[in-house]
């Protein structure tokens, strides 16, 4: 059990540099990445039929990865009033089975391992790592809400009897949820919304990224056969316009679980907002505008160390990735020397070879904004590196990795969601104005410190509105159960995923007096 008493472990992943251990995972990856992959709106627990659109790999685009089919308002409409229909009976099964349901489902994605990364590789561009790393923290939220589920929805808490009554408080699914989630962790992200949700007592419509509808059919085929009925969840395909919008706005939603961009946050909090009758919760995970401070005692080694992962890895295409890289100015000139110098040693290049780093960005839009964004540095700051490109980048959507010297952080309206960091030096007496500018973008996601005073990083920390601040480490990959993750203000609503606190708010609860 962990530190809570919960019963349950993170997944222990695999030694990807043990000969033995790779061999066989490298052979179930490459087994199913040769399947014909097709995902079509799940209603009831059957797919609807329809021949579907090509989806490409988006580092080789000879290459199909699998078909789809997007879901019709009708598919929106039957599946949300079948979902109503089961919602009495799924609030009303008791925790442990709700939260056996998960835990077989955090076997089954294990025992398929070979399936879930060959989609993550090939549909989303995942590095092998990556993929495991997805494959890792999907089983994880799957076990730690079923813990969660067992441990605060199981039993009532019962509460103070002054006058003689019993009286209990109890947490209660609040009805249909819609989970709309991005592509970037398109496992990971899907089965957390989905799996909190479920694990509340909520009946579950599932709207993924346009980008990733083949994980998605995946996770929900391995859900149901896990055991959660057909009618309590329900996959719909499609982009946010035409399915995404009327999802959210139809009046039978009882809440909202979105990750993706603010600007679609926003756009939900609004429609939601203007709906007549219930008053419906939205939990939004949005982006970051994430920020390393480093002073003149770091250790430049380990600053560059961390500002490579957390700048490049997974093309930075994380919300949690470092976006611009504050650094004292007596150091300045090293550090980006160093910097270029392990840009540098980058592989860019096809994302299932263990020896990448970079992968691709997920499609044309995301590489044509990263080639505005770096036309517009080139004029406004100084190129620090380019990392090269090998040929077989030219097969798909990549972007090389950059590095720009820039004079303010006030140059960058909104988040650049790729492989592009950004640089700025200050003078040693100007930290305060450092935190004002980073506070001042109104995002609050994540902030590396580097630095061996403690008493500065608590300085920082202390005066810096961020949901999740790491010393002297990178900055991505908060672990399930351990470091709950989400931010504040323009980064999101909270509360943090794969946290204690996380499915209350996708419960309602309810007090229960009865005179004994
Ligand atoms: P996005 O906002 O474009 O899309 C996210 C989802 O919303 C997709 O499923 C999309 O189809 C849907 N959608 C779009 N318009 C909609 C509408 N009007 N109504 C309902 N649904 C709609 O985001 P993206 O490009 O898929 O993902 C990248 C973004 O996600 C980045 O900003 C990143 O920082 C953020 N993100 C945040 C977290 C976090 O935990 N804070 C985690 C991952 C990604
Ligand atoms: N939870 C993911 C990370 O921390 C987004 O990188």
């Amino acid at each position: 059990s962990d530190i809570y008493g919960l019963e349950r472990r993170n997944s222990q992943g695999i030694d990807l540099t043990d000969l033995d251990a790779l061999v066989p995972l490298k052979a179930e990856i490459e087994s199913a990445a040769e399947r014909n992959w097709k995902t079509a709106p799940i209603i009831g627990g059957h797919p609807t039929g329809g021949e579907g659109e090509a989806l490409r790999n988006p580092a080789d685009l000879r290459q199909t990865v699998g078909r789809v089919v997007n879901a019709t308002a009708k598919d929106v409409d039957t599946a949300i009033a079948r979902a109503v229909r089961a919602f009495p009976d799924w609030a009303a099964t008791p925790a442990q089975e709700r939260a056996a349901c998960l835990e077989r489902a955090a076997d089954l994605l294990e025992a398929e391992r070979g399936a879930v990364m060959a989609l993550c590789i090939r549909e989303a561009g995942k590095t092998l790592m990556d993929a495991l790393a997805e494959l890792r923290e999907a089983v994880d939220f799957c076990r730690y809400y079923a813990a969660r589920c067992r441990e605060d929805f199981g039993k009532p808490m019962l509460m103070p009897g002054p006058t003689g009554e019993r009286n209990q408080l109890a947490l209660h699914g609040r009805g249909v949820f819609a989970c709309i989630s991005p592509w970037n962790f398109p496992l990971a992200i899907f089965m957390g919304q989905v799996t909190a949700a479920l694990a509340a007592g909520n009946c579950v419509i599932a709207k993924p990224a346009e980008q990733t509808p083949l994980i998605a059919g995946l996770a929900v085929a391995i859900l149901h056969r896990a055991g959660v009925p057909g009618d309590v969840l329900h996959l719909l395909p499609g982009d946010g316009a035409a399915v995404g919008a009327p999802l959210v706005a139809d009046p039978r939603i009882a809440g909202v679980a979105f990750t993706g961009s603010t600007e679609t946050a926003r756009a939900i909090n609004r429609v939601l907002a203007a709906k007549d009758g219930p008053i419906v919760p939205l939990i939004a995970e949005t982006g970051g505008q994430n920020a390393l401070i480093v002073d003149s005692s770091a250790l430049p080694e380990q600053v560059v160390r961390d500002t490579v992962v957390s700048g490049f890895q997974s093309a930075g295409q994380r919300c949690s990735a470092l976006r611009v890289l504050f650094v004292q100015q007596d150091i300045a000139p090293k550090l980006t020397e160093m910097l270029a110098g392990a840009m540098a040693e980058l592989k860019v290049g096809d994302p299932a070879l263990l020896s990448t780093d970079v992968g691709p960005v997920i499609d044309k839009d995301a590489k044509e904004m990263l080639e505005r964004h770096a036309a517009r540095m080139a004029r406004e700051g100084q190129l620090i590196h380019e990392t090269k490109l090998s040929a077989d980048c030219q097969l798909g959507y990549f972007f090389a990795p950059r590095a720009y010297k820039i004079d303010s952080l006030a140059r960058l309206e909104r988040e650049v969601f790729g492989p592009i960091l950004h640089v700025v030096a200050f003078a040693g007496d100007r930290l305060d104005e450092v935190i004002e500018a980073i506070n001042k973008t109104g995002y609050g996601l994540t902030l590396g410190i580097h630095s061996r005073i403690d008493s500065k990083a608590e300085y920082i920390v202390n005066r810096l509105r961020v949901g999740n601040a790491y010393v002297n480490r990178n900055m991505i990959g908060a672990v399930v159960g351990v470091q709950p993750f989400g931010g504040e203000g323009l980064s999101g609503t909270g509360p943090k995923a794969g946290g204690p606190r996380y499915l209350h708010r996708f419960a309602t609860e309810r007090t229960l007096s009865v005179d004994t």
